[in-house]
């Protein structure tokens, strides 16, 4: 039994006294004490040690009350674990020394056995479950296929995603082929996550937005569309797709328990595109966290209104910046928890 199940009710579009909150990549960036742990240990071995994970997954529920908890751990352990090498270099991100770039690195790449090459995230879900011990629902996540894709070909970060962009206008049968493994993976995957207990999933289509209307379709959407239809049975599907708002119809009829919304889409434009019924997640901008306490609150307090408060997930419109103040991400929170309607 979960004792705030604020966040659960939103997905399944119950009246609530207030909306729940929770920040994108609030579990491994902001708060002082996770960057002491990052100091002594590296990205992979955070990952790789449950006891290590749980105790970042809880830092922001414990120390600024989110409705809701994220499992420390990336979306780059997928391609990892599909035999794709991936490092994480500090100061510069993730980097891929093997780029796929031909048929035959696409061959290369394996659907991997889950619990095999990816038992230390079930670890720790199931440790994170125990200690959360029901206070908040865990969320498990995963990238879309598309947003694995551009790291797996462009071999690192990047403004354009270029050469991923190149590869599948290029290549395009290898590009499904790539895209269809990292799906059936990352299904695999999610359905091992709520297996070992987390309470819903949110898949993170962060380079959805490079792609035009048309090539959004042909190489993200439908296969999130898969992933959706694979799990949406068994848990609440979030589907975040930024700078996807064009999307916002199409995904609305997905099947999906929430839609994420970025900041470039206001309020009333999102609710108008996804049709009024679906609930939606999002969307301040993460620079707007710099603005003085007294400015986020109401900013916050504009945003329920705009929104409305049920069938809504306050949330940033992307993840939360390195370097925001504790003081100000409180605010952030507090401004919900004190929100009542006019
Ligand atoms: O709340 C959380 O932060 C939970 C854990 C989480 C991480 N990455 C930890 C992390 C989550 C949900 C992610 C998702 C993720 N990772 C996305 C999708 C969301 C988004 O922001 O668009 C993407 C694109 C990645 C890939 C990735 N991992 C990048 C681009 C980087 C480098 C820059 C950075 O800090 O985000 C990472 C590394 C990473 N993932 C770090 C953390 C805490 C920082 C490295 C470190 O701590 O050593």
């Amino acid at each position: 039994m979960i004792k705030n199940d604020l966040f659960l009710k939103a997905l399944r579009g119950e009246t609530v006294e207030r909306p729940p909150v929770w920040m994108m990549r609030q579990a491994g960036r902001f708060l002082p004490d996770f960057m002491k742990l990052r100091d002594k240990y590296d990205f992979f071995t955070r990952c790789r040690t449950p006891e290590l994970a749980t105790e970042i997954t809880l830092m922001p529920v414990r120390q600024i009350g989110v409705d809701a908890a994220i499992l420390f751990s990336d979306i780059l352990v997928i391609p990892q674990a599909m035999n794709i090498e991936v490092e994480m270099k500090p100061g510069l991100g993730p980097w891929l020394p093997n780029p796929i770039r031909t048929n035959k690195d696409v061959e290369n790449v394996i659907v991997p056995d889950i619990e095999e090459t990816l038992g230390y995230v079930l670890e720790a879900v199931k440790m994170t479950k125990q200690q959360l011990n029901g206070e908040v629902p865990l969320i498990g996540f995963a990238g879309s296929p598309w947003t694995i894709l551009c790291y797996a070909v462009q071999g690192q970060g990047s403004k354009n995603f270029d050469i991923a962009k190149k590869f599948c206008f290029t290549n395009p049968i290898a590009a499904h082929t790539l895209l269809q493994k990292i799906t059936d993976t990352t299904i695999a995957y999610l359905r091992a996550k709520v297996v070992a207990g987390v309470d819903a999933v949110q898949v993170f289509d962060s380079w959805g937005g490079m792609l035009s209307p048309v090539d959004y379709q042909e190489f993200s959407w439908k296969y999130i569309q898969q992933i959706i239809d694979a799990l949406k049975d068994e848990t609440p599907v979030i589907a975040f797709g930024k700078g996807c708002w064009f999307a916002l119809d199409e995904m609305s009829k997905s099947g999906a328990s929430a839609l994420g919304v970025d900041w470039t889409c206001s309020p009333k434009n999102a609710r108008y595109l996804s049709g009024g019924k679906i609930t939606l997640q999002g969307n301040m901008d993460p620079a707007r966290l710099y603005s003085s306490p007294a400015d986020i609150k109401k900013m916050v307090h504009n945003m329920i209104d705009e929104f409305g408060k049920d069938r809504y997930i306050v949330n940033l419109g992307h993840g939360i910046l390195p370097d925001i103040p504790v003081k100000n991400a409180q605010a952030f929170v507090d401004a919900v928890k004190g929100y009542s309607q006019k």
